[in-house]
């Protein structure tokens, strides 16, 4: 089993990977009282909550089960989670565990966060984005009918667990997904890892495990150095955002429907690499180098041709709108050399939209 400390607000987050470690855990450690209250959805019911269950025989465990999808990350499942919690008279004591996708992650950490001023949390993230990503940095929230995610604290867990057992039943296209964030690690912060990625593709398509172990601890590092230096994101945490001012323009356009997170990003890194190829430094060969590699893993590089250009410029601009009038693009001088432009013209941005769609 590894182990990554994520140290953040005098507090240290261990993160533990490792195949079926789910049953090696003493959770007594990192939880207060005796009350436990597992949130998942129906799908990570049906496949593994049973297996989970026998983790928390000592506590007096409740489950909470939601329907499966990003629509039910709303005000409305927050609300029935907190009817749920004051229902069943749950105190300051209480340890929430959020077992699931990014949805569940999110959703059940801003509960946690909000139920009595704030409970004990436990991620037990189940797909690749939340086990990379979502489970590692403290951003909670819920989707607002004009917007994603705009609603939403920084929670803390006391402890994050990542089994890869669990990417045996997600589906490929998730796990692909997922990868395009672990491929954005390897472009912020290290050659090294971006070729390991490239030349292992199979190996980790294959999900190979002890290939999963090192993506995973080599991702979950990467992003806590970033974290446990600008929490909050006022500076360097916004290299994360590579590749997601356009992800995030193509994903509104197509109203979250038909294409998911990973493959927007996807093709949002490819899209600020050009540009960085062309108004920056950033050599052919690197260029060359983050393309292939999105390529290999099965990763959408262009536009799909059915979204009106005037549609992803409108997004571009709004996000704008929410950043004080600025489109900030995350742009690289060379692989692992990031930094932040707000002087893109939008025409020459426009211009580059129409020529990326397939
Ligand atoms: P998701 O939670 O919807 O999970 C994807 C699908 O996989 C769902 O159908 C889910 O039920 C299923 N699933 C999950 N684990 C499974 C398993 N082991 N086996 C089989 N099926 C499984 O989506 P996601 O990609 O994990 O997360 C996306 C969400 O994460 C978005 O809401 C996004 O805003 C949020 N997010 C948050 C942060 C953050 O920092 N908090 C960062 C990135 C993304
Ligand atoms: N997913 C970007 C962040 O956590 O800041």
């Amino acid at each position: 089993m590894k182990k990554v400390i994520l140290k953040i607000d005098k507090k240290n987050i261990p993160i533990f990977i490792g195949d079926h470690i789910i049953t090696k855990i003493d959770f007594s450690k990192y939880i207060k009282g005796n009350d436990v209250v597992i949130i998942t959805n129906k799908v990570l019911a049906k496949l593994h909550l049973d297996k989970l269950k026998k983790s928390f025989k000592k506590f007096n465990l409740n489950t909470f089960v939601l329907p499966d999808g990003e629509k039910y990350k709303d005000i409305n499942s927050f609300t029935k989670i907190h009817d749920f919690l004051i229902k069943n008279k749950y105190g300051r004591d209480l340890t929430v565990i959020a077992f699931g996708g990014g949805v569940i992650g999110d959703l059940a950490s801003f509960s946690a966060d909000t139920f009595l001023r704030g409970v004990n949390l436990i991620h037990i993230p189940t797909t690749l984005l939340a086990q990379v990503d979502s489970s590692v940095g403290g951003k909670s929230g819920i989707n607002h009918s004009l917007g994603k995610n705009l609603i939403g604290s920084f929670k803390h867990p006391e402890v994050i667990i990542m089994d890869t057992s669990y990417h045996k039943t997600l589906p490929k296209k998730e796990f692909v997904s997922g990868i395009a964030e672990v491929i954005k690690y390897g472009i912020i912060g290290s050659k090294t890892f971006l070729k390991w990625l490239n030349t292992n593709a199979e190996s980790i398509l294959m999900k190979k495990n002890e290939y999963l172990v090192k993506l995973l601890y080599a991702s979950v590092k990467a992003k806590s150095q970033v974290v446990q230096k600008d929490e909050k994101e006022s500076g360097i945490r916004a290299y994360l955002n590579y590749g997601h001012t356009l992800g995030h323009a193509i994903e509104s356009s197509k109203k979250y429907k038909g294409i998911l997170h990973g493959e927007a990003v996807s093709i949002g890194m490819t899209f600020a690499s050009f540009i960085s190829a062309e108004k920056s430094t950033l050599s052919i060969e690197e260029f060359n180098l983050i393309e292939n590699t999105l390529i290999k893993f099965g990763l959408p590089v262009s536009i799909p041709h059915n979204i009106p250009c005037a549609k992803i410029i409108k997004h571009i601009d709004f996000d704008k709108k929410k950043k004080q009038g600025k489109n900030n693009f995350v742009l690289l001088n060379s692989i692992g050399k990031c930094y932040i432009t707000n002087s893109l013209d939008i025409k020459y941005i426009e211009k580059l939209v129409k020529s990326f769609q397939n």
